[in-house]
């Protein structure tokens, strides 16, 4: 059995990864804002045999992370999936921007993962083979020209850059580093019209992190299976 920590596991992918894991017989810490206004997450918890318990971790927060580790204690963890997002304020063009939205995307996306990894290091070296896999978004590729956006796009495209970073980093304490496109994914933030299901992004992230080895540290995939260029 493995322990896997999700960052965002309230809804969207994030649930939908808790419940993969969950019933795949996995330890699973799934954490999120609000753990008392997360209705589905705490059903799925009740009905997981004490294998997934709920903990309160906010990403933008240094001290919301610092208490969710002391809460996890010396336990390994053998994945980290840094999956909290936001888009970063409704309007993001030239011409209409919200910069407190812009700082807080950063916050959220960009140095949280950071402050995650930070602060999981002792659990991450605890573990046989650790892995920390973070969701980020082709829009973070400088392949993936895209107008707009700005806030969301430079805060993926800082996470996919401190990831390869860690990934060095890290590479002598055996700690595997990878990021990931998780597909245009039908949820709150993907909207309805999207091309592919929360499940269907899931199973192919799992897939991915499965198949993840020292060796290739560093890379960003996409939820297919594939390299994604950046
Ligand atoms: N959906 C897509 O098409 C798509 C495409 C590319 C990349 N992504 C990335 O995939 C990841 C998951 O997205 P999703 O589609 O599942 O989005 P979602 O349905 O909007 O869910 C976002 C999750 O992040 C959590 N969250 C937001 N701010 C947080 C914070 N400060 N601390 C902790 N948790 C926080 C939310 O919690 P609350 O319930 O508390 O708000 C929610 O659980 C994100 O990183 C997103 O950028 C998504």
């Amino acid at each position: 059995m493995s322990t896997i920590l999700i960052t965002g596991a309230s809804r969207g992918i994030g649930l939908e990864l808790a419940r993969q894991y969950a019933e795949a017989g996995e330890r699973v810490f799934a954490t999120c804002r609000a753990p008392a206004e997360a209705d589905d997450l705490k059903s799925l918890a009740s009905g997981a045999d004490g294998r997934l318990t709920v903990h309160a971790l906010d990403v933008g927060d240094g001290a919301s992370i610092a208490s969710c580790a002391k809460a996890v204690g010396d336990t390994p963890i053998d994945v980290l999936i840094n999956n909290a997002g936001i888009l970063g304020g409704k309007s993001q063009t030239l011409e209409s921007i919200d910069f407190d939205a812009w700082v807080e995307a950063f916050k959220v996306m960009t140095i949280g993962p950071f402050r995650m990894v930070q602060s999981f290091l002792p659990n991450l070296k605890a573990a046989a083979a650790p892995k920390v896999m973070t969701v980020t978004s082709q829009l973070a590729a400088s392949t993936w020209p895209f107008g707009g956006s700005y806030a969301y796009s430079s805060a993926k495209a800082g996470v996919n850059k401190v990831m390869q970073t860690l990934a060095k980093d890290l590479k002598a304490q055996n700690i595997t580093v990878a990021m990931i496109h998780p597909g245009w994914v039908k949820t709150d933030m993907g909207g309805a019209g999207a091309d592919i299901t929360a499940q269907e992004s899931a199973t192919g992230i799992r897939s991915v992190i499965a198949g993840l080895t020292s060796e290739t540290s560093g890379r960003f995939y996409k939820w297919n299976g594939e390299i994604h260029p950046w």
